[in-house]
């Protein structure tokens, strides 16, 4: 288990901030062909690449106070699982929210449990007013992961360089609480 507080917590899953102590946890799950199938050109994290991110993830927590990258771990036996983002998109005005999982952690719902609760934190911590994710075309199950997170198909947009499908979340708009008891906090917001 991580020693430090989580930065955030959902159901079954804690967010912490990620440290240089973290590069090889990143490093072998970028080195996963199965997971890296549809992010940029589908090639390997070099080292280089994964260390640079090492340096860059905490110099913007600093830079984007509330934004970021975070590691997640099961709250039960505290194993790793990927990381979760809310953050700006290089060159963009918007704030997408991201992630990537080990392919271990697929298909337990925990993808649309962290980015549920990123985009209620963006809505209603941060008061962002609107919140993207961006997919490569054939990327089916974050498409799905973006939708159950409450984002709706908004077409294509050009993102990263690249060509990508597009989903979006407006605060008060087509964005609804997933959970109950996120009802008494959005009704806030009207
Ligand atoms: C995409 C990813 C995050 C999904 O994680 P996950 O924890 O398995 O996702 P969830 O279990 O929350 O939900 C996946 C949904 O997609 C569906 N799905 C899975 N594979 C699918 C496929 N090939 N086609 C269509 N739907 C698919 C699942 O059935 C599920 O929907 P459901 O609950 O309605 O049945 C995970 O596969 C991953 O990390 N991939 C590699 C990195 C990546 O591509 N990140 C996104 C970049 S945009």
């Amino acid at each position: 288990m991580s020693a430090a507080a989580p930065w955030l917590t959902t159901r079954r899953l804690a967010l912490h901030e990620i440290t240089d102590a973290h590069a090889n946890e990143l490093y072998e799950l970028d080195s996963d062909p199965r997971v890296m199938r549809y992010i940029g050109s589908g090639r390997l994290s070099t080292r280089e690449q994964v260390d640079a991110a090492i340096r860059r993830v905490p110099r913007a927590y600093g830079r984007y106070p509330g934004l970021g990258t975070w590691r997640a771990t099961r709250r039960d036996n505290g194993d790793f699982i990927g990381w979760f983002a809310l953050k700006y998109i290089p060159r963009s005005a918007e704030v997408e929210v991201g992630y990537r999982l080990r392919y271990a952690a697929w298909g337990r719902g925990y993808a649309t449990e962290g980015a549920s609760a990123l985009v209620r934190y963006g809505f209603i911590d941060l008061g962002l007013y609107r919140i993207i994710g961006v997919t490569h075309p054939d990327n089916a199950a974050s498409q799905r992961v973006l939708q159950k997170a409450g984002l709706a198909d908004a077409g294509w947009g050009r993102y990263y360089e690249r060509r990508l499908r597009l989903f979006e979340a407006v605060r008060n708009g087509a964005w609804r609480p997933q959970w109950p008891q996120d009802a008494a906090a959005a009704r806030a917001l009207r």
